[in-house]
Parts: C-alpha cells; sequence; structure tokens
C-alpha cells in the first residue's frame, strides 16, 4: 500500500489509506426508514417496506451484490409512555410489537439481510461512540434553555408553531415555561456546507425536486439541535456517555442505525456480526416518506456524517415516497381509517398486495388506497391477464401437443409483432426500474402480457389445431406464447416472486444460477422443451366492491 492520500478528518477513521474492498463493485447497499414501534405495522410500513425488496429483487436480478437493511425504532417517550399504560417494561413492550412489524414482513416475503432494531446493543455502543467523538472534537455543548413546553407533545415549541393568532392550537395541549438544561449539537455551524453540497449533488436527492424544500427550510436563522432528554422526563433512550444525567434524543439514536448495522466503528466497539463498513458504505438508497425528508434525514443526518469527518462522496442517497392516503384524508387511529396489510395479503395474497402497492402508486408522489381498486388489479389484472394467459398457453400446449414445444421453422407477421413487443419490453422495464418508477416497468412487462393475450385471440389456436395443414403455425403460435410468458416471469419476479416461482415451475423452466436480466434473449426454452401443469395462478376472488 502506497502512503495515504486521502483528506480526512481526526474523526473519521474510514478514508482511502485503508485496504481496497476484496469486491471489485460495491454491493448495493438499500435501506429503509426504521418503523416506530409504538402501534402496528400499517399501509404505509409495508409499502415502504415492499418498495425496498423489490429494489433490492430486482438489483440482485441485475447483476449486483446487494445488502438490505431494516428494522424497528423502538426508544423514545412515546414508546415510554406506551410501556407505562400497558403495565409493561419499555423492552417487553417494544419485543411485542415489533414481532408483528417482523411476522408481517416475513409473510409480505421482504427479505432483508440485517436487521436494525435500536435496542441492539452493537447499535447503543456505535451511538455512544459517536456521541463521544462528536464531544471530543468540540461539537456538543451544554446549554440552559427557557421557552415554552408542550406537555402533551413532550417537545418545545418555537414560533413556528404558533397559529395565525400568536397562539398555541390546542394540539399542543397544555403549554408551559420552562427552563431545562440540554447537550445541544452544533449543527448551525455546517448549514453552509450542506446548502453547498445539495446544489453540487443534484442525486442527493430522489425526486430531484424535493431538494428545494431543504434547500427553503434551510433559509433564514439556523439552530443548533438539542440532542439529548434529561433522565427524569426520559429514560428509555441511549445514555450520554459524557453525561449520566441524559439520554440520547430519539432521532440521533434512529438515523445512526445506518452505519452501526453496516459495520461502522465495528472494530473500535468491539462488534461483531456486521458487514464490512468498507465494503457497503455510502447507502446507495435510503427509503424514507416525505414526512420524515426535513428535517431529519436531509439536515440532521448528513450534517451528523459531514462533522464526523465524512467527505461529500460518503453522504448517502435519499429516495422520498409519497404517502398513502385513504378517500384523500390522512390515515389516523381517530378517524378509524387505517389499512391493515396483513389483512389484505391474507385477502389478496401477499403477492396481490405487493402488486397492488406498486402499481398503484408513482415512487416520490401520493397514492389513495383505494378498496375496488386492488380488487380490480388481483381480479383483472392479475388472474384475468396473467393468470389466464398462463393458465390457457399451458392448457393449449397440454392439449394439442402434450406440453411439447418445438418451434419449428413456421415464421409470419403476427409472431414477429410478438417478438418484437418483447424485445422493447426488456430495455424499456430496465430503464424504468433502475429509475425508481416501479410502476411503468410492471407497466412494460404488462405490454408483453396484453399482446400475448391478443395473440391468442388473433391467432385461434383452438381453430389451428382442427386443420392438420396449420400445424407448424400451431407450433410456432404456442411457443411464441410460452417464451413470452417465460421472459414475464423473470420481469416480474421482483414484484411477485412466490407467484412466478409457480409460473416458471409451470412453464417447466428454472431461473438459471446467476441469471440476470441481461441474460434475457428470445430463445430461452430450447427445442422439444416440455412444459408442466397448468393450475390457476391467482384464483379469482369473488369480492364485492365496497358501497361508495
Ligand atoms: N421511526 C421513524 C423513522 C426513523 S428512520 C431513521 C419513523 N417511523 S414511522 O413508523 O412513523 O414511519 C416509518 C416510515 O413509514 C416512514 O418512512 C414514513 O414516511 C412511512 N409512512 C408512514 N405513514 C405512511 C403512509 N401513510 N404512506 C406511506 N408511507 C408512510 O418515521
Amino acid at each position: 500500500m502506497g502512503a495515504c492520500t486521502g483528506r480526512h478528518s481526526k474523526l473519521h477513521t474510514r478514508p482511502s489509506c485503508t485496504p481496497p474492498s476484496p469486491f471489485p463493485v460495491k454491493p448495493y447497499y438499500i435501506t429503509t426508514a426504521i418503523d416506530y414501534t409504538n402501534g402496528r405495522p400499517h399501509i404505509g410500513h409495508a409499502y415502504e417496506k415492499v418498495l425496498a425488496d423489490v429494489m433490492a429483487r430486482f438489483q440482485r436480478r441485475n447483476g449486483r451484490e446487494v445488502y438490505f437493511l431494516t428494522g424497528v425504532d423502538q426508544h423514545g417517550q412515546k414508546v415510554q409512555k406506551s410501556a407505562e399504560k400497558a403495565g409493561l417494561t419499555p423492552q417487553q413492550f417494544v419485543d411485542e410489537v415489533t414481532q408483528h412489524f417482523t411476522a408481517l414482513w416475513e409473510k409480505l416475503n421482504v427479505r432483508f439481510d440485517g436487521w436494525a432494531a435500536t435496542t441492539d446493543e452493537r447499535h447503543k455502543k456505535v451511538v455512544q461512540a459517536i456521541l463521544q467523538k462528536l464531544h471530543d472534537a468540540g461539537q456538543l455543548y451544554k446549554k440552559s434553555h427557557t421557552g415554552f413546553y408542550s406537555v402533551r407533545q413532550e417537545q418545545f415549541l418555537t414560533d413556528k408553531e404558533r397559529g395565525p393568532d400568536g397562539v398555541f392550537g390546542e394540539e399542543w395541549g397544555e403549554v408551559v415555561e420552562l427552563q431545562e438544561e440540554n447537550w445541544y449539537f452544533k449543527l448551525s455551524e455546517h448549514v453552509e456546507w450542506l446548502k453547498g453540497y445539495i446544489q453540487s449533488h443534484p442525486d442527493f436527492i430522489f425526486p430531484a425536486n424535493r431538494a428545494k424544500d431543504v434547500l427553503n427550510a434551510l433559509e433564514g436563522d439556523s439552530q443548533d439541535l438539542c440532542i439529548s432528554r434529561p433522565l427524569e422526563r426520559l429514560s428509555w433512550g441511549i445514555p450520554l456517555p459524557f453525561d449520566e444525567k441524559f439520554v440520547n434524543y430519539v432521532w440521533f439514536d434512529a438515523l445512526t442505525n445506518y452505519i452501526s448495522f453496516a459495520g461502522y466503528l465495528a472494530d473500535e466497539v468491539g462488534n461483531t456480526g456486521l458487514p464490512s463498513f468498507e465494503k457497503l458504505w455510502p447507502a446507495d438508497a435510503e427509503i424514507i416518506g416525505k414526512d420524515i425528508l426535513v428535517p431529519p434525514h436531509a439536515v440532521y443526518w448528513p450534517i451528523m456524517l459531514h462533522a464526523l469527518g465524512f467527505p461529500d462522496e460518503q453522504i448517502p442517497k435519499l429516495v422520498v415516497h409519497g404517502w398513502w392516503n385513504v378517500k384523500g384524508a390522512k390515515m389516523s387511529k381517530s378517524l378509524g381509517n387505517v389499512i391493515d396489510p396483513d389483512q389484505l395479503s391474507t385477502t389478496f395474497t401477499p403477492d396481490g398486495l405487493r402488486y397492488y402497492l406498486m402499481r398503484d402508486i408513482a415512487t416520490g408522489q401520493d397514492s389513495d388506497f383505494n378498496e375496488e381498486r386492488i380488487i380490480m388489479s388481483y381480479n383483472k389484472e392479475l388472474a384475468g391477464g396473467l393468470g389466464n394467459l398462463l393458465n390457457r398457453s399451458i392448457n393449449m400446449a397440454q392439449k394439442y401437443r402434450a406440453g411439447k414445444l418445438t418451434p419449428g421453422g413456421y415464421d409470419d407477421a403476427e409472431n414477429q409483432a410478438l417478438r418484437q413487443t418483447v424485445a422493447e419490453a426488456v430495455p424499456s422495464y430496465l430503464e424504468n426500474m433502475n429509475s425508481w418508477a416501479i410502476h411503468e416497468g410492471i407497466a412494460a412487462a404488462w405490454k408483453i402480457v396484453s399482446h400475448a393475450n391478443a395473440f391468442v385471440d388473433s391467432t385461434k389456436p383452438f381453430s389451428l389445431a382442427k386443420d392438420p395443414a396449420q400445424a407448424a403455425r400451431l407450433d410456432s403460435v404456442l411457443y411464441h406464447l410460452a417464451e413470452a410468458l417465460t421472459h414475464v416471469t423473470v420481469l416480474l419476479d421482483p414484484i411477485l416472486p412466490t407467484a412466478m416461482k409457480v409460473a416458471r415451475e409451470q412453464i417447466g423452466w428454472n431461473l438459471p444460477e446467476g441469471f440476470v436480466f441481461s441474460d434475457l434473449k428470445w430463445g430461452l426454452l430450447a427445442d422439444g422443451h416440455q412444459l408442466g401443469t397448468p393450475v390457476p395462478l391467482f384464483p379469482r376472488l369473488e369480492l364485492e366492491a365496497p358501497a361508495a
């Protein structure tokens, strides 16, 4: 190894003098927000995890090594309160709630590689090490603050929280003037750096237009960040290593999960069983909802990393998705309109729910959960479109040719057109999926499904079968259908992993080890290929759409 040439601060111990990663290409590191363990998972949580899982599966099939981290945010005031109410210790409470999340991810086939639970001792050690480093570098200071405090929301209020009449609204409950000592992080010292970073890195946030929300929020006077809570007010948190009278503010703790569970400072704090930070970092996609972009992920987080000495090229990328609403309104316990993903995946199958969640929203925009549309997407598209195509294609091949495919020498314009649709669908799918337009990626694959269904209608294999002179044409039609379907089972695999595996079993074609999207080419099924037995892939559901 030559001399270290990297410019790096005293705090951050990794850059260019560390040995090169043993992996020639950095793995694709994808994370999601970690969910608060203060209630049951709802459809918004499920959407985010499925989105991450789809992208992780897509990137793997794209030939990338992938590390997918997700988890639960278990500390904080709300958890402490809920545990008290339930007569449980906070740990008992979060353990119980966490089970509902892990069970749902299992049911929905969300296959992550790392689990970030913030009560994990390894995480706590990294949070404390980071706090100590920032403290030693003079980035933290203690001060007393007098201000208006909402007893109900348990936070200090600023003038921003006042209503147009200058009064704090009802939502804040009782507001008292309070004096409290706390530890602060010198956030404001780094705001100019952050503005410059955002302006010079248009790919920091996806969709790019969200960056202006961040820049707007950075206008005007910037405040330092209070990163502690006095023990008497909150005990369910990570103690500050340099002042035992305080625990860490939950957002500082939670944000750190993206590096603590990626192996940051593992040697220094004695953590084992985690990935190699050198290999993984920075994250290629930290998937979050729009509500937690400003300030936590786009302000606190990059500044925390910058203050720790992470160079600009090691600031992670953010993918910001929109919200699922219900009849235009935000979901809330008080409105009683919270949509339960567990129940939906029982009714529509896990793949049916995954499909709906991916096809009915554009990443970055909001969508409205709609029961009629989930029924339609299952019955019309999955059962009627894809399932029916697979079923009738294999059925006909079984009936007319005992399931044996012989492409033969026949060709015509109709066959060519179907091949053309397949050839065009693949790059369009890849381009859309690569740019987070999952719904458009699905639509690209669906062009094959629609064309193949129309191809059955126009070539009429059942008529061809009656005419021995059309035998070669019938062979080619059956072959084209099976081959087009095989392509579909690969393209839709990240979205419908269970159903597409079953479909491939019916086709009699297993994905070869290491098969990647660029291996997709016409002719996956060999001459003489034997198809399997058709079984309805998505049995139709007899469901009534709800009364409006
Ligand atoms: N614990 C924090 C995140 C810490 S990340 C270091 C949190 N938890 S949360 O449970 O409230 O939300 C988890 C994720 O679900 C967030 O990305 C949030 O935006 C997302 N969603 C919550 N409700 C949602 C919808 N209705 N629709 C889509 N996603 C939504 O925030």
